[in-house]
């Protein structure tokens, strides 16, 4: 059976390529996303982008039992969201995180996630080269 990954971008992330380019560089997701797909012919993607966290939360959990992995990037809700965190936790595919910019280069609010105790790993600071990262390594791994 086809592979299948979520990809989940939360807060803001709409406006990636609008906002701050010199920060999050000058492309739209979707464009990106266009590009990669050729890239993994054996897996689904399947994308969710929302600025609200109980839609986040409910997406979680509509496909986070079904999907072989989760690749996220919480936004802001990173830094403050233990609900997004046990969502994570409550569902069985595994999880890894994705920041594009290096949170850590940036303001401390940042340096903390609550997320990346409950994901396989994290990949910051990479652009959005990151997300094609965790796919490929969740294309990898057999755990569910
Ligand atoms: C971000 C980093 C977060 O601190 C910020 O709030 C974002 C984007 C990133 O991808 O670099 O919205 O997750």
């Amino acid at each position: 059976m086809m592979k299948q990954i979520l990809i989940i971008n939360g807060p803001n992330l709409n406006l990636l390529g609008k906002r701050e380019p010199a920060i999050y560089g000058s492309r739209s997701f979707v464009d990106y996303l266009k590009t990669i797909e050729p890239l993994f012919p054996e897996v689904q993607l399947r994308y969710f982008q929302s600025n609200h966290e109980g839609e986040l939360l409910d997406k979680i959990h509509e496909l986070g039992f079904d999907v072989d992995g989760i690749v996220i990037n919480a936004g802001a809700f990173t830094h403050t969201s233990i609900a997004l965190a046990d969502a994570l936790s409550a569902v069985s595919a595994p999880a890894v995180e994705v920041h594009i910019s290096n949170v850590h280069a940036r303001e401390s609010f940042r340096h903390h996630s609550y997320l990346s105790a409950k994901c396989k790993g994290v990949i910051v600071g990479l652009g959005l080269t990151g997300y094609e990262l965790a796919i490929r390594y969740l294309m990898m791994s057999d755990e569910r």
